[in-house]
Parts: structure tokens; C-alpha cells; sequence
């Protein structure tokens, strides 16, 4: 079958006009010649869609959100340190909060905006902090799998 009736043919079960998938088709092509984008996450939106479920509450002692207490020694450990821990998974903090979709930078947002929350003064990572952080995933990776 050509890509022509094919088309028609998914148009008919739809039910819509062939000008309109056709058109929908020009479209995606133009798009897909582009550099692939995708927007990422804030913090806050990650925090909120992943890290909530169990940052909110304490789920197995997770730190909560806007416990400073809890926080404190946490934040002091340094902002690479900690996301490439957290990254990692430590106890009963999943790998990547258990969203292996989730990116580094969209990760290391929302641990920032948990020291935030808590009184730290920790920016979205920018390139130079996101590279500190894999160096200490490489780092964490490699001692755990040392047995040290
Ligand atoms: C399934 C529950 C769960 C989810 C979801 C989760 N966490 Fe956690 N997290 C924990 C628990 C439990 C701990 C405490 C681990 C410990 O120290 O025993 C923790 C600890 C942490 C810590 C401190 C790590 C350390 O070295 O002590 C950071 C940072 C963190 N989480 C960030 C995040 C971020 C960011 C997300 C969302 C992307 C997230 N977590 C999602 C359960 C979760």
C-alpha cells in the first residue's frame, strides 16, 4: 500500500479530511528537521511531579521539604556532592527519585529547590556546577561498586 492510501485510509477511520493529517504530516517534518528540543522542568515542577511524594511527608525519613533542620548537614555537603548522592540513590532514596526519564539537570533543579526551600542558597546548576556533579557521580559510582 502507498503511504498515500495508507494515509487516506487512517484519515477514513478518523474521520477527518486527508488535507488535514497531510497538513499535520508538513508540520511534523518541519519540526523534526530541527534540533530535537525539549523544554525542561523547573524545580519546582519536578519537585512537585516526582519528589513530593515522599519529600512531603518523610516517606522513610525522607528530608522534608522546608525542614531546615533536616537539611542543614545535608546542605552543607555541597551542592555537587549531595544531587550526584541523591543522583545515585542512597537508602531509601530511590536513583533519580525512581524516574529513570527524569535528566541530571532537571534533577539537580529540584535538589536545589529543596535547599532552597530549607534556607540554602543553591542556584539551578549552570554548566560548570552540572559538570562538578557528574564528576562525583563518576566518583560515588565507583566507590560503591569498589565496596568502599
Ligand atoms: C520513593 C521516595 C522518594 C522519592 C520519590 C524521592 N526521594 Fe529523595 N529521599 C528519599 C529518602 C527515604 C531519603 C533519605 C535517605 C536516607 O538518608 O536514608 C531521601 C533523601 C534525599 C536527599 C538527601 C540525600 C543524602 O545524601 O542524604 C536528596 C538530595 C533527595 N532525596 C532528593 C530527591 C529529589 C530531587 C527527588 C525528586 C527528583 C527525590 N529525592 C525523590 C525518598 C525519596
Amino acid at each position: 500500500m502507498s503511504a498515500i492510501r495508507a494515509l487516506s485510509a487512517s484519515a477514513r477511520r478518523l474521520r477527518k479530511p486527508v488535507g488535514v493529517a497531510s497538513t499535520a504530516l508538513a508540520v511534523a517534518a518541519c519540526v523534526s528537521a530541527e534540533v530535537p528540543y525539549r523544554p525542561l522542568a523547573s524545580g519546582e515542577q519536578v519537585y512537585r511531579q516526582v519528589c513530593m511524594a515522599c519529600h512531603a511527608t518523610g516517606v522513610e525519613n525522607a528530608p522534608r521539604l522546608g525542614d531546615r533542620q533536616a537539611w542543614k548537614p545535608l546542605v552543607d555537603e555541597g551542592q555537587d556532592t549531595l544531587t550526584a548522592h541523591a543522583w545515585v540513590g542512597v537508602r531509601g532514596m530511590p536513583a533519580r527519585g525512581g524516574q529513570p526519564g527524569l535528566s541530571l539537570e532537571e534533577f539537580a533543579r529540584a535538589t536545589a529547590y529543596m535547599a532552597r526551600a530549607a534556607g540554602g542558597d543553591w542556584q539551578d546548576p549552570d554548566a560548570d556546577m552540572l559538570a562538578e556533579i557528574e564528576e562525583e557521580i563518576a566518583e560515588r559510582l565507583a566507590s560503591l561498586t569498589q565496596g568502599k
